[in-house]
């Protein structure tokens, strides 16, 4: 079984993957936040740099895009196998109010006509293997039987389903009995993606999908990084965190930037740390970077680690 880091905007950008790897490796993919191509048909400073040469780094990644303009889509296939990647994945999942109001994200599953037409259109000409990440629909689950028609009707290298319908965003659970159809159903390889946080649930899903060759952690991987290496030691964590700290001050020539940045990360490491809130809730209002510092100190060595 094949394990990939899901794309996570304002996560999983390239420092982090650097550093991620460095200290836990184990990822057999990450998948990269979008990229949105506009008419421009420029790539930002930014956007150059989150997309370095594939061969520049020494893991497997895959870009990812969200525009529901296939010549937009095009554009920026070709631009990621010229940087030496074999893949680009679609964003249907984005569940952001402003993506979808655009037809972007999820909102590309609103009308399954329409993303025919688009899928026709980038299958037609790409230069690149396509794979796609989905959700089951807008609303209701009940929408993914149209769409798995659509996804059906190409050949695409991975389906990624993240069982849930838009209105959810990240709330309620996972569909397990439509991913169930979908696997049954589905003329493409299926990766399955949604609240794992163990290993030992990634092999109950391969128990139950017998050949099913991939998962993809969000979530589980930023709270427990070494999740595919055995585990994740509390003294690698503070030095991973330590190094993120330092790349993200070099990167953002912030170190107060690189703080805020990494309270993200502590947002979704605080369930390791059982019996922490308080000191939680200060790291959350701390703005002095000082205090910050002295308050990760008191988290990593007074604190039980689960
Ligand atoms: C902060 C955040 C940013 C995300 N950014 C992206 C993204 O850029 N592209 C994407 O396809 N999914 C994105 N996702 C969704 C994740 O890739 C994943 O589908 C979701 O977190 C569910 O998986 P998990 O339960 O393993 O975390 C994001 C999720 C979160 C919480």
């Amino acid at each position: 079984m094949k394990y990939y880091f899901a794309p996570m905007e304002g996560l999983t950008d390239s420092i982090f993957r650097q550093v991620h790897h460095k200290y836990f490796p184990g990822v057999d993919t990450y998948y990269m936040p979008f990229f949105s191509p506009t008419v421009h048909r420029r790539l930002t400073p930014r956007e150059e740099r989150e997309l370095p040469a594939a061969d520049g780094v020494p893991f497997r990644a895959v870009p990812q895009v969200l525009t529901r303009d296939s010549d937009s889509f095009l554009w920026a296939a070709q631009v990621c196998l010229d940087r030496g990647y074999d893949e680009v994945n679609l964003n249907c999942g984005c569940p952001s109010g402003t993506v979808v109001a655009k037809g972007k994200g999820s909102g590309m599953l609103g009308n399954p006509e329409t993303l025919d037409r688009f899928l026709g259109e980038v299958f037609e000409k790409t230069p690149i293997a396509i794979s796609v990440k989905t959700r089951l629909g807008l609303e209701a689950p009940e929408e993914f039987y149209a769409l798995l028609e659509v996804f059906n009707r190409y050949p695409i290298r991975e389906l990624t389903i993240h069982p849930r319908v838009r209105r959810q965003f990240y709330s309620g659970s996972a569909d397990g009995e439509m991913f169930q159809w979908a696997w049954e159903n589905s003329a493409n390889p299926l990766c399955f993606n949604g609240d794992i946080s163990s290993p030992s649930q990634a092999a109950k899903l391969q128990e139950a999908f017998p050949g099913l060759q991939s998962v993809m952690i969000g979530r589980g991987l930023i709270a427990d990084p070494g999740m595919l290496c055995g585990g994740t030691d509390i003294r690698l964590l503070e030095s991973y965190m330590a190094e993120l700290m330092e790349a993200y001050a070099a990167a953002f020539g912030s170190s107060r930037n690189a703080m805020f940045r990494l309270k993200e990360h502590w947002g979704l490491l605080q369930s390791r740390f059982p019996g922490g809130e308080k000191l939680f809730k200060r790291l959350r209002k701390s703005t002095e970077l000082g205090e910050y510092n002295s308050i990760c100190s008191e988290i990593f060595h007074t604190l039980e680690f689960k």
